[in-house]
């Protein structure tokens, strides 16, 4: 039986997800306290999939206010195998710009504060899991493949860096980023693949990139241009994701 999928939406999908049908909502009660959003369950392109809004139904949550424990619990207690995030990312190195769509392989973490472990001593035992490869192998080959068969081009490595926001980065931040590694930059990868990991589910994310990182453009960065970006590059992300679930059912 094919596993089941959740897809974690992120900038631009808090509305939903274009073709989703909604069979069912519920709120789901975990220990760690609310999800961001009711869980949503349907129908994407005849295939069954959990669609969870990360900044919630009108993305008023922002990334360090979000109770990624609660998400990622209620969709494991919900029998979700693998999770596909959306993240709306800024560009770091060449091949990162505006519009590129990037099946991220590796993360670093600049966050603080976050909840960001089950495995805290109190509502479980202390664990050190193995996070040498935070996304997926296989799920991340599974979405180049449904990029190649729907003809959307995508760059098939990134490394992630993870700021905590909401405010964006100095260009000194970026530059430091850059010469850490990174490739891109965003807010809401972690916890978020970690506690996925933590649980057992399988994890990987298509990063949609909408504007050069800071300091890497001539003008600053806006609200607009990031919208801009969003509006002509998640049809390109929804046809990706068809075609993966059509690849796996
Ligand atoms: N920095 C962090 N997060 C982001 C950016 C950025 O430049 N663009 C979209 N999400």
């Amino acid at each position: 039986m094919a596993k089941r999928i959740a897809l974690i939406g992120g900038s631009g999908l808090s509305h939903g997800l274009s073709g989703f049908d909604v069979a069912e909502e519920r709120p789901v009660d975990t220990v760690y306290g609310q999800t961001s959003a009711p869980l949503q369950f349907g129908q994407l392109a005849g295939s069954e999939m959990v669609f969870l809004p990360r900044h919630g139904g009108s993305h008023s949550l922002a990334p360090h206010k979000i109770n990624y424990r609660a998400n990622v619990s209620a969709l494991q207690q919900s029998g979700v195998e693998r999770i596909v995030a959306v993240n709306a990312v800024g560009g770091i190195t060449k091949d990162m710009g505006p519009g590129v769509i990037a099946i991220p392989h590796q993360l670093i973490d600049y966050t603080w504060g976050r909840q960001s472990t089950f495995f805290d001593g109190e509502h479980n035992p202390l664990q050190h899991v193995d996070f040498s490869d935070p996304y997926t192998a296989e799920l991340r080959q599974l979405l180049l493949a449904a990029g190649s068969n729907a003809g959307i081009q995508c760059v098939d490595y990134g490394v992630y860096g993870c700021t905590q926001g909401p405010r964006l980065e100095t260009a000194a931040e970026i530059e430091r980023m850059r010469r850490d590694g990174c490739d891109l930059v965003g807010m809401t990868a972690m916890p978020e693949a970690a506690l996925a990991r933590e649980m057992g589910i399988e994890y990987a994310a298509v990063c949609l990139v909408v504007n050069w990182g800071a300091g890497l453009q001539d003008e600053p960065i806006t609200m607009a241009q990031i919208q801009h970006c969003l509006d002509q590059g998640l049809g390109q992300v929804g046809q990706l994701l068809h075609s993966f679930l059509s690849l796996v059912d």
